[in-house]
């Protein structure tokens, strides 16, 4: 069997991001350009970012998005680095987690020093029912995307089968949205900056301003139970429990592990990385978890030496609330069928003892399909240097961890990351 482990180090050694959000003025390359300069002044002791020998850039759908393909040495261009190899990587939602496996694996394999990962998308050029089609084109084209299925659907059906199972409410969901933009409001990054008690104060004040009937809630419940304020999107996924259609980019410097201290004494050293497929949701015997997040996992968990206990920060893939209670499930935090009512209880919030997304989550800091892996990186970065401002969690953050996921669990990545 082969052994699970990296033939040598690799250590992160700065890392950026562009604000999430709907830009509609500006191209992905001036996003990419944003988090590559963020990435750059990140590096404690400085960069000649001349350096870096190779790209690896996440990207899910440029082409359809913005009729823009072949990514990677575009963006290579616009941060000024040609003639390194630039390569595009795509496993749809989890594309810049590929990118930074590929990344991780050019420097273990002592090809290179120094690389640079990338994730990238901009979504929000095109009417939602467009990007809904284009989003459908990572589901089986065969037979799903004919059969009326999209994203919404999907995780509706996987939300459906586990309230069946375990019993859960659509206010389990609810509470992951609540929560979620709890911590995106602390997050200046996030593409929704606001807890849901202000965008209630919002609508309250809009309601005044035009006149109309001023609604009533008593509290978050009562509004994400409203179907004017909280529409149904796939019944049980509402407005409240989807991420977003986004823009953004987010950067990564990856080095050899001897080298690290050159750059910085608080490098993220990868400690795990996993990664596993499985079959499209129609050939699945149980909707409500994704082997392949259990298999990365493992994966993961092995090479690092450690377990879920030991796991101070996660970004876990929330690309519909029930995907976080999901992820929660596989990645070992609780049992299959527990996670609900930890989202409930306030297990999973930013205060509580196990905080989940601290970002906001997909769900609130936004989900630019190809650059959502590796913004989760730049949370856990921030974390476990301590530079997370307002949402900094308690404690020591000595071991960090990314679930990525690309469709419904096609694809998985996890990458645990610790400091040496
Ligand atoms: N969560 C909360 N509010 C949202 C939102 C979201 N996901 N998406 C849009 N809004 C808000 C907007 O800010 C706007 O608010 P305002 O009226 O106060 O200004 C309002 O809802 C309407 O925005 P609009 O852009 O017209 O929404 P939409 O109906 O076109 O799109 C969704 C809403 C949920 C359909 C869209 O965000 C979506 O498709 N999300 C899922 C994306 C996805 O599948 N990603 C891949 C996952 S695998």
């Amino acid at each position: 069997m082969a052994m699970n482990k990296l033939n040598r180090g690799v250590a992160i050694v700065g890392a950026g991001m562009s604000k999430f959000g709907a830009f509609p003025g500006k191209a992905t390359r001036d996003l990419f350009v944003e988090s590559f300069a963020e990435m750059q002044g990140s590096v404690d002791k400085g960069v000649d970012v001349k350096d870096i020998e190779a790209v690896f850039i996440g990207n899910y759908s440029s082409d359809l998005f913005e009729g823009q393909g072949h990514t990677a040495p575009f963006m290579t261009h616009a941060v000024g680095l040609n003639p390194v190899p630039a390569t595009r990587c795509e496993d749809a939602c989890a594309s810049s987690s590929a990118a930074l496996r590929s990344g991780i694996m050019a420097i273990a394999s002592g090809l290179y020093d120094m690389v640079l990962v990338g994730g990238i998308e901009k979504m929000s050029d095109l009417p939602t029912s467009e990007v809904t089609d284009t989003l459908a084109t990572a589901s089986d084209a065969l037979y799903d995307v004919p059969a009326g299925y999209t994203f919404p659907g999907f995780y509706a059906t996987i939300a459906t089968a586990y309230m069946d199972k375990y019993g859960a409410t659509p206010e389990a969901w609810m509470s992951v949205g609540i929560k979620n933009h709890d911590a995106g409001s602390l997050n200046p990054k996030a593409q929704f900056g606001q807890r849901i008690r202000e965008l209630m104060d919002i609508k309250i004040k809009s309601a005044e301003k035009k006149g109309r009937p001023i609604p009533t809630w008593a509290d978050e419940m009562e509004f994400m139970h409203d179907d004017r304020a909280n529409l149904v999107i796939a019944w049980p996924m509402r407005l409240f429990d989807c991420s977003p259609v986004s823009d953004g980019a987010a950067s990564l410097l990856l080095v050899a592990e001897d080298l690290a201290k050159n750059f910085t004494d608080n490098a993220l050293h990868i400690i795990g990385s996993g990664q596993a497929s499985d079959v499209t949701l129609r050939y699945r015997s149980d909707l409500t978890t994704l082997s392949s997040a259990k298999a990365a996992a493992q994966q993961a968990y092995e090479m690092a030496g450690v377990g879920p206990k030991d796991i101070k920060v996660a970004e876990v893939h929330d690309c519909f609330t029930v995907a976080e209670v999901v992820a929660t499930e596989d990645l070992g935090f609780f049992s299959p069928g527990q996670g609900y009512e930890a989202a409930m209880e306030g297990v999973t919030s930013l205060r509580g003892p196990r905080p989940i997304n601290s970002s906001g989550g997909l769900k609130s800091k936004g989900h630019p399909v190809g650059a959502s892996g590796a913004g989760q990186v730049v949370e856990v970065w921030k974390q476990m240097r301590g530079e997370a401002g307002a949402r900094q969690l308690e404690g020591d953050i000595d071991v960090g961890l990314t679930h990525n996921v690309g469709g419904t669990g096609e694809s998985c990545f996890v990458h645990i990351f610790g400091r040496k």
